[in-house]
């Protein structure tokens, strides 16, 4: 069993974390993009947070989730437990051509620490 306090002291990833372990699944940010962008256009990015979901009650949540493009940051996003669901649909326009970039999130959870998730893009 994993010491559940040494999560907090890293960015728990895919790579650096067990892939297939339940803590894992439950905590890696879900990203949901097109993985083409046509430059200078709005497309819906989605973020949730879990596959399965991770649970959202007062003693255990996710607090917020920060949006990133490499290590530009987009947005962030707080939430409260039980009435409000980590979940968010951001319209992106990224305005470069070319571009072959990641898409990450960062979530915390109150419990479990820092956990990020990505998807790659490119624009044309
Ligand atoms: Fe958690």
């Amino acid at each position: 069993m994993t010491d559940e306090r040494a999560l907090f002291c890293k960015l728990n990833t895919l790579e650096n974390s067990d892939k297939d372990s339940p803590m894992t699944k439950k905590h890696i940010p879900v990203i949901t993009v097109p993985p083409v962008l046509k430059t200078g256009e709005f497309y819906d990015v989605k973020i949730t947070v879990g596959k399965p979901e991770h649970p959202n009650e007062n003693e255990h949540f996710i607090q917020w989730i920060e949006f990133y493009i490499g290590s530009v940051y987009l947005g962030r996003f707080d939430f409260a437990p039980v009435m409000t669901k980590p979940q968010v649909t951001v319209p992106l326009k990224l305005n470069h051509s070319g571009l072959d970039s990641t898409l990450r999130a960062v979530i915390r959870c109150n419990r479990h620490g820092l956990w990020e998730g990505t998807a790659p893009i490119k624009t044309e």
